[in-house]
């Protein structure tokens, strides 16, 4: 039988959902109910009403969503689809350095669920600014450097910045994107925050990868640069088949790519791999998601 078909026949069966994030393969795209960046995957897991959610993307996402929904089945077709940054910080060493400085800790949600239990408040890179500027005196931000970097041009308070990266995002070079603008020199750039400072500032837009889609949407330009993870380009091109967009072609994530249709069907054939989290780690990381959420996008 037709893949997809049989995707669809399982969804029903199993009363499920497919989040997919925006940087999926375009094929898992097609299928997903909802594609979005990690801030919209968190908002979509908290209103759904499916008793399953297949979550298309890296492991802090599919955990986001259980902690969210610690009552639904949470399936996670590729276990081994981690994100290198989240694994530069661990909760042990960040309690330590919180009990030292005795500051908030603001969690990039590019974090565990164990990191997510011992912070304050979450935020993505659709609201970073906006979730330490909430913060009553300065934070500490973990994990990525170059996020916090970013929000310190806005927020004028003390931030204590984990060195922690994203290896594809590290990767985008201001020669990227200086190649890119000799090709194409009416083109608009837009970065996504994990990029390096020198690649920001060469941005027309640094936004979330649901804040690209948008600002394409709204900008009256008809060619974009687009310094992020390359399967962005494929949403973009799919919902605005005016414009032309220009990828870095380089800037693969490995473990975005592994969730395939085959492993989408394996997981619900098979009612696994699930995520499954301590009830107590859940119960803690579950505040500063939901403060997060609450605050909505810059
Ligand atoms: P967004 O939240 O902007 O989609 O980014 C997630 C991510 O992992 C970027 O590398
Ligand atoms: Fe992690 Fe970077 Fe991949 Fe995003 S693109 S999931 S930050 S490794």
């Amino acid at each position: 039988m037709d893949k997809i078909k049989k995707i669809e026949e399982l969804k029903e069966k199993r009363n499920a959902i497919i989040l997919a994030h925006n940087y999926q393969r375009p094929e898992v795209q097609d299928v997903a109910d909802f594609v979005g960046d990690s801030l919209g995957l968190a908002i979509e897991a908290s209103k759904t009403d499916a008793d399953v959610i297949v979550f298309c993307g890296v492991d802090f996402m599919a955990q986001s969503a259980k902690i969210i929904n610690p009552d639904k089945i949470v399936l996670f077709p590729e276990p081994g689809a981690k994100c290198p940054m989240a694994a530069m910080v661990d909760a042990d060493s960040l309690l330590k350095l919180k009990k030292e400085k005795k500051m908030n800790i603001v969690a990039y949600v590019n974090t565990s669920a164990e990191v997510k239990a011992v912070s304050d408040i979450c935020c993505t890179s659709a609201n970073a600014v906006k979730v330490v500027e909430s913060m009553p005196d300065g934070v500490i931000f973990v994990p990525d450097e170059n996020l916090g970097k970013y929000v310190k041009r806005f927020v004028k308070k003390e931030i204590l910045i984990w060195p922690g990266f994203c290896p594809t995002h590290q990767a985008i070079s201001s020669e990227d994107v200086i190649e890119e603008k000799k090709k194409h020199p009416d083109a608009v750039v837009m970065a996504h925050p994990e990029c390096i400072e020198e690649v920001i500032d060469m941005a027309d837009k640094v936004a979330s990868t649901e804040g690209m889609v948008r600002y394409a949407r709204e900008r009256n330009a008809r060619e974009f640069i687009v310094a992020t993870e390359q399967g962005l380009c494929y949403r973009l091109s799919k919902e605005m088949p005016d414009k032309k967009f220009y990828c870095i072609s380089h800037a693969v994530c490995p473990t975005m790519k592994r969730i395939t249709l085959d492993s989408i069907i394996r997981s619900l054939e098979n009612m696994q791999p699930e995520i499954v989290i301590d009830e107590e780690i859940i119960n803690k990381a579950r505040k500063p998601l939901t403060r997060m959420i609450e605050l909505g996008r810059d």
